[in-house]
């Protein structure tokens, strides 16, 4: 692999203490290319732009893919990757489901130890913060016909963060617009999934809302996702989650969440939830607890659902006293190597 060092970096002008999300970018980046059914040019740069032709199918017919993880420090300022391989796995789901070529484990993993390796010193040390890290595939051939590439390019570039969300959420019930269909692309990390979402989601939010509960789209009535995250719902003493389907991305955090509440013998059920379920238990005090989550917004709970203009309050509980926070810190404790680490989730980075 070709590496090509910046001769200046960036990294001075990073104010940790206030790093909203993507606000800065690491200073380098990892490229590799596709061309004609060869993976080639696999290369570290400097952060920049880059040259791709107008009529770049990506532009036109948004075949891109892309995925988020991210690496965190301990202590001892040690780097850990946080199940890699899931997202490396994911990555080609959607790939696969775009008609785009699979990408090498080999070119993912050393692309993605390589890069965060040389930028390790983006990586902030304080809990709770980490580096976003973002791969993703994009279609380049310059070819307006509507067909699939045969060209594309794979790059990985960082940002570091802090927790996506600094508030608890009010979200608000969709029943107009939908995220995915069966049969669709709800489950691939498609980018063209996140741009369908603006528009709802802008007008929820000028309604006041934060973010929108999905629902599947032609009945409106079984609960999806909400945003950029799975959800969860805890009712008397178990959590409820959407069983994964094709409309549901897989949360890696959601996967990682029900293992981690499974072993500390919280009942967890993986299966449809009906909106009705949730009001009902708004209604009568059996909905303790809602939460978000994802590796950008990790755990997030909501204080306000909002049904058919109507909104419900979630019981007000104290941060101690909740299931949510419990499992936050279960996750951010394993990430940032302050507990054990049974699920071996935690993947060190070796220093070259
Ligand atoms: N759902 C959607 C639509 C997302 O964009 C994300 C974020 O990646 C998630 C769920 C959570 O997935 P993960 O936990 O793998 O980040
Ligand atoms: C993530 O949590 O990794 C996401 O993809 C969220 C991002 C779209 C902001």
């Amino acid at each position: 692999m070709k590496i090509e060092k910046t001769f200046l970096s960036q990294l001075r002008k990073v104010n940790f203490k206030k790093i909203s999300f993507g606000s800065y970018y690491s200073d380098h980046m990892f490229c590799s290319e596709y061309r004609n059914g060869i993976w080639k040019n696999s290369t570290i740069k400097p952060f920049g732009n880059i040259v791709v032709s107008p009529i770049s199918l990506v532009f036109h017919y948004g075949q891109a893919v892309f995925e988020g993880m991210k690496a965190y420090k301990d202590k001892n300022n040690n780097v850990f990757l946080f199940r890699p391989k899931e997202n490396f796995k994911r990555m080609n789901r959607s790939a696969i489901r775009l008609e785009m070529p699979s990408i090498p484990e080999e070119i993912f993993m050393n692309g993605l130890k390589k890069l965060i390796d040389l930028d390790r010193d983006w990586i902030p040390n304080n809990y709770g913060q980490s580096l976003y890290i973002r791969p993703f595939l994009i279609a380049t051939d310059g070819i307006l016909s509507a067909k699939p590439s045969k060209n594309y390019m794979f790059m990985i570039i960082s940002t570091p963060v802090d927790s996506y969300y600094n508030k608890p959420l009010k979200i608000k019930v969709e029943e107009k617009y939908g995220r995915s269909v069966s049969g669709g692309v709800g489950f691939a990390k498609a980018a063209g999934n996140y741009a369908s979402s603006f528009y709802p989601t802008r007008l929820a939010n000028e309604e006041g809302f934060d973010q929108i509960l999905w629902t599947d789209s032609s009945t409106h009535t079984k609960v999806e996702e909400s945003g950029t995250m799975n959800v969860f719902f805890l009712f008397k003493d178990t959590l409820i989650t959407p069983k994964f389907n094709d409309n549901i991305l897989s949360g890696i955090t959601c996967n990682s969440i029900i293992s981690i509440a499974k072993k500390d013998k919280i009942k967890v059920e993986e299966r449809d939830l009906n909106i009705l379920e949730i009001i009902e238990g708004l209604k009568n005090g059996e909905l303790k607890e809602a939460f978000g989550c994802g590796t950008a917004a990790v755990i997030t709970f909501f204080k306000i659902i909002s049904y058919k203009g109507i909104d419900y309050c979630l019981p007000k509980i104290s941060d101690k006293n909740r299931i949510s926070m419990y499992l936050k810190k279960r996750l951010l404790d394993i990430q940032h190597n302050l507990s054990k680490d049974p699920f071996k989730w935690r993947f060190l980075l070796e220093k070259s």
